[in-house]
């Protein structure tokens, strides 16, 4: 497929108390964002492991987005301190990998933050469009 037509296949993984209530306020409220995104309920963005972000990239995701709680208002308290660590984790493994770090971010969003989801959902969908496919080759052993 060329990049012009392509249309990308992107995960988010949403904390339960913030992003996934901003995302259900996107809803209701009727905000326009990309399609191309398919949402995972967690807990905490804490919960989402470097390992579970590899193996959504190597079974075919083009993008991960992890979306939580802005700092100091995570509902355990320092979950999202644990998420900005596994990010950064997560970023050297992707660079040994040959994957473009880019295709994965993390980004806070409260539940009142309905237009802001639909923005992020929005940027991060056109920045996977510029990227293109995933190269899967690279992520095959
Ligand atoms: Fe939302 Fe921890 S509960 S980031």
């Amino acid at each position: 497929m060329d990049k012009k037509g392509f249309e990308p296949k992107i995960l988010a993984f949403c904390c339960n108390w913030c992003a996934y209530a901003g995302a259900d306020l996107a809803g209701v409220s009727r905000m326009q964002y990309p399609p191309n995104i398919r949402i995972i309920r967690v807990m905490c963005s804490g919960r989402v492991e470097p390992e579970l972000v590899v193996k959504a990239l190597s079974l075919g995701t083009d993008g991960v987005l992890v979306l939580g709680c802005h700092i100091g208002d995570c509902h355990y308290i320092s979950g999202n301190h644990r998420t900005v660590k596994r990010m950064a984790i997560l970023e050297r493994i992707l660079g040994y990998l040959g994957i473009d770090p880019a295709r994965v971010k993390l980004e806070w969003v409260s539940a009142a933050e309905g237009a802001r989801f639909a923005q992020v959902v929005s940027d991060f969908t056109s920045k996977i469009k510029e990227l293109g496919p995933i190269p899967l080759q690279e992520l095959r052993p």
